[in-house]
C-alpha cells in the first residue's frame, strides 16, 4: 500500500499524529495546521520532520489545499461551541468558522480524500453543525459512522467521552456502519489482513492488562451498599464509582504513575484542602477510574479532574468522619494525612495514550499550571484514535 498522505488539521500538539504513528500504518503527514504557538512548539518538538503551519485554517485557500494533495484528514475543530457547559453557540460560534470553511473546500478539491476522521465533544452529534458536516460528505459520496466513546472501553481508567467521526470514499456501506445511530462501542471487525489484527490485538493487550486484583478498602471489597456519605457524593455516585473499581478489564492507576516525582510541587496547597475538601473527586493508585483531566487542572479544583491520595493506608471515611467541630488548622492537619496531590503532567499524558518518550517541554514553563494547560487543553483522546484508525484503515 502506498503510504497515506495525511492532512492534520487543529493539530495542537499532534495526539492524532502519534495515533497514526503507533497505528504502523503506511502514513506520511504532509502538513499539520494550528495557530496557538505554545501547541506548536511542542508539536514540532515530537514531529522535527512534519511541515507545520502556524496559520489560521480559514486563511488557507482552495490552491494551497490542492497543492498538500492529501488523501487523509485527521481534525479536531475547537469544542466550545458544542460543551454541554458552553453557550452551544454552534455554527453561529465564530470558533466554528474554520470547520465551516472546511466544508465549503470540500466538494470542490481537485481530488477529494479517501479517508477523513474527526473528533470533538459530546454533543457535537446534535448540533447543526454536525448536519452540515454530514450533508457535506454525503454529497461528496462519503460513508460514515458516528461513536461516542471513552478510553475506559479500551481498559483505560479515565473517562473522556468524546464524539469520533469515520468516513470513506467509498459507494458500499463500512462493515459496521449503523445508520442513523451514534455507536457507543468499537465496531469489531473480521478482518481480511489477520497480520493487521495481530498487531492492533497486541496494542490493546498491552494497554489493557488485566491484573486480578480488586480495590480494597481495609481489607474489605469495596461495595456501594456499604458506603458512608461523608462527602457531598449521592449514593448513585458512591455505587458508580465502586462499580467502576471493580471493573477488572480497566487498568489500575498505578500503572499510569510516575515512579520518582518530588511529589512536594503536586501536594493541594492547605487553602485548596480546606475550600474544596467536599468537592474533590479523590481516588487511589488501585482504582480503576478517574475523571476527564479538564485545562483548569492544578488551577481550580471543582470538575477539573480527579486528584490522588498517596496515603494509601489512610482511611478517607475516618478523616471526613472526624472533621466536624474542628477548627480550621485541625481540619487541615486531618485532611493533610491523606497526602493528596495532583496527578503530575506526565501522568495525564500517561493516560491519554502519549508514549513515555513524548516530549511535553517541561523545561520551557516555569509554571506547572502551563503544562496543565498544554497536555489537557489540547484534548488529545490517543487510544481512542489509535483504534480507530487501525481498525477503519486496511493495510
Ligand atoms: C481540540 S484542540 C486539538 C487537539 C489536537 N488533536 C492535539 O492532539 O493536541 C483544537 C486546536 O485547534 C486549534 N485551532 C482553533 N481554531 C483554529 C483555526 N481557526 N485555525 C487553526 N487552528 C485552530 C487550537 O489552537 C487547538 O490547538
Amino acid at each position: 500500500m502506498e503510504p497515506l498522505r495525511v492532512l492534520e488539521l487543529y493539530s495542537g500538539i499532534g495526539g492524532m499524529h502519534q495515533a497514526l504513528r503507533e497505528s504502523c500504518i503506511p502514513a506520511q503527514v504532509v502538513a499539520a495546521i494550528d495557530v496557538n504557538t505554545v501547541a506548536n512548539e511542542v508539536y514540532a518538538y515530537n514531529f522535527p520532520h512534519t511541515q507545520l503551519l502556524a496559520k489560521t485554517i480559514e486563511g488557507i485557500t482552495l490552491e494551497e489545499f490542492d497543492k498538500l494533495s492529501f488523501n487523509m484528514i485527521l481534525m479536531s475543530p475547537p469544542c466550545q461551541p458544542f460543551t454541554r457547559i458552553g453557550l452551544q453557540g454552534d455554527v453561529t460560534d465564530p470558533r466554528t468558522n474554520s470547520l465551516l470553511h472546511i466544508l465549503d473546500i470540500l466538494p470542490r478539491l481537485q481530488k477529494l480524500p479517501k479517508y477523513i476522521l474527526l473528533e470533538n465533544v459530546k454533543g457535537f452529534e446534535v448540533s447543526s453543525t454536525r448536519d452540515l458536516l454530514i450533508q457535506t460528505i454525503e454529497n461528496c459520496g462519503f460513508q460514515y459512522q458516528e461513536f461516542l466513546l471513552s478510553p475506559t472501553s479500551l481498559g483505560i481508567p479515565n473517562s473522556r467521552l468524546r464524539y469520533f467521526l469515520i468516513a470513506k470514499l467509498q459507494s458500499e456501506p463500512l462493515p459496521f456502519q449503523a445508520p442513523g445511530q451514534v455507536l457507543k462501542e468499537f465496531p469489531k471487525l473480521e478482518s481480511e489482513h489477520p497480520e493487521k489484527n495481530t498487531i492492533v490485538a497486541e496494542n490493546k493487550i498491552e494497554r489493557k492488562k488485566i491484573e486480578p486484583n480488586i480495590c480494597f478498602d481495609n481489607g474489605r471489597q469495596c461495595s456501594g451498599k456499604e458506603a458512608i456519605l461523608f462527602k457531598l457524593e449521592t449514593i448513585e455516585e458512591i455505587d458508580r464509582k465502586h462499580q467502576q473499581d471493580s471493573d477488572l478489564s480497566v487498568q489500575m492507576l498505578k500503572d499510569f504513575l510516575e515512579d520518582d516525582i518530588d511529589t512536594n510541587q503536586y501536594f493541594l496547597p492547605p487553602k485548596s484542602l480546606l475550600r474544596y475538601a467536599l468537592l474533590l473527586d479523590i481516588v487511589k493508585p488501585t482504582c480503576r477510574r478517574s475523571t476527564c483531566f479538564t485545562k483548569g487542572y492544578g488551577s481550580y479544583i471543582e470538575g477539573t479532574g480527579s486528584v490522588l491520595q498517596t496515603s494509601e493506608d489512610v482511611q478517607i471515611e475516618n478523616v471526613y468522619k472526624s472533621l466536624t467541630n474542628l477548627s480550621q488548622e485541625e481540619k487541615i492537619t486531618k485532611l493533610s494525612m491523606l497526602k493528596l496531590r495532583y496527578f503530575t503532567p506526565k501522568e495525564i499524558a500517561n493516560l491519554l495514550g502519549f508514549p513515555p518518550d513524548f516530549g511535553l517541554l517541561r523545561t520551557f514553563y516555569t509554571k506547572m499550571v502551563m503544562l496543565f494547560k498544554i497536555i489537557c487543553n489540547h484534548d488529545p483522546n490517543n487510544f481512542t484514535i489509535f483504534v480507530l484508525i487501525c481498525e477503519f484503515i486496511p493495510f
